[in-house]
């Protein structure tokens, strides 16, 4: 009877290291996502700024210290078609679901995205004040109640950090989304959000953002 403490906790070590398996293995993500050339676009580093030359900057997205569970849905969503864009269909499709895993926490591991802290003030003030508050008035939710504090995160681990995030990938996004090009977020949230968005507003939260 002495050992069955011992033999319960053998067991249940089992359980949590497996566990730790399908949480991925950062180490081994590193070599895994250098091997399938994910580097090249969007850094060893997951600050997205390679490519070939000054027309590239900012349109690979960070992926640093970003949510493991949000990094593996887009890679889901990409392979499936739920999210279209060419090259990542064809990257995401490449590489099999445990190596996908593995990667995921690499990058997730990694230092989180920052932005220059730069910008203009009184600019900037009057953007986060509609990110912190929304616009009841037309039914804008306040974007920080899913982002957190400056984008970065910590509500809920299938919503993104875009706090630090290149200007111009952010950009992109929310304009998809109100044009219905982007259309993978759960309860279509983000096109319902985009859709009460001027060209200004998704400019001036694409600097905020960028800039924290
Ligand atoms: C040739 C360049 C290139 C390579 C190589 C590449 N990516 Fe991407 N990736 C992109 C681009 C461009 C986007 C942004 C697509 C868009 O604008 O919607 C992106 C987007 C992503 C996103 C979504 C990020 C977000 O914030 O929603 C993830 C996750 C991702 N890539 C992971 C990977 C992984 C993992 C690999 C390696 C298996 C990889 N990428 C290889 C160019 C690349
Ligand atoms: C009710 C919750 C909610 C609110 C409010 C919300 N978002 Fe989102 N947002 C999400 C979710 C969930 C996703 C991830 C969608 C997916 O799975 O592809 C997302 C994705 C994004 C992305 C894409 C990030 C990337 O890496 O591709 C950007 C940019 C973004 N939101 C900006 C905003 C801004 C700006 C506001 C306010 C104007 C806002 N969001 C309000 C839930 C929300």
């Amino acid at each position: 009877m002495r050992f069955l403490p011992v033999a319960l906790l053998a067991a249940s070590l089992s359980v949590l290291s497996s566990l730790a398996h399908t949480q991925g293995n950062a180490q081994a993500g590193f070599i895994k996502s250098d091997d399938e050339r994910c580097h090249e676009c969007h850094g060893a580093d997951g600050n997205g700024d390679m490519g070939d030359g000054v027309g590239n900057i900012g349109k690979f997205p960070k992926l640093a210290g970003q949510n493991i569970d949000y990094l593996l849905k887009q890679l889901r969503d990409f392979r499936s078609g739920a999210r279209d864009n060419d090259t990542m269909s064809i990257m995401a499709k490449s590489v099999n679901e445990p190596d996908l895993i593995d990667i995921t926490a690499y990058y997730s591991s990694l230092p989180t995205m920052q932005g220059d802290g730069g910008g203009d003030k009184a600019k900037l003030q009057k953007i986060r004040t509609l990110y912190v508050q929304g616009d009841p008035a037309r039914g804008l939710l306040p974007c920080q109640s899913c982002h957190g504090e400056a984008g970065k995160g910590g509500v809920d681990p299938g919503i993104p950090i875009i706090g630090g995030q290149h200007v111009r990938y952010l950009q992109k996004q929310l304009t998809e989304w109100r044009a219905a090009e982007r259309k993978n977020s759960p309860g279509d949230i983000m096109r319902q959000v985009t859709n009460a968005l001027s060209d200004a507003e998704i400019e001036a939260f694409s600097d905020y953002l960028s800039r924290q």
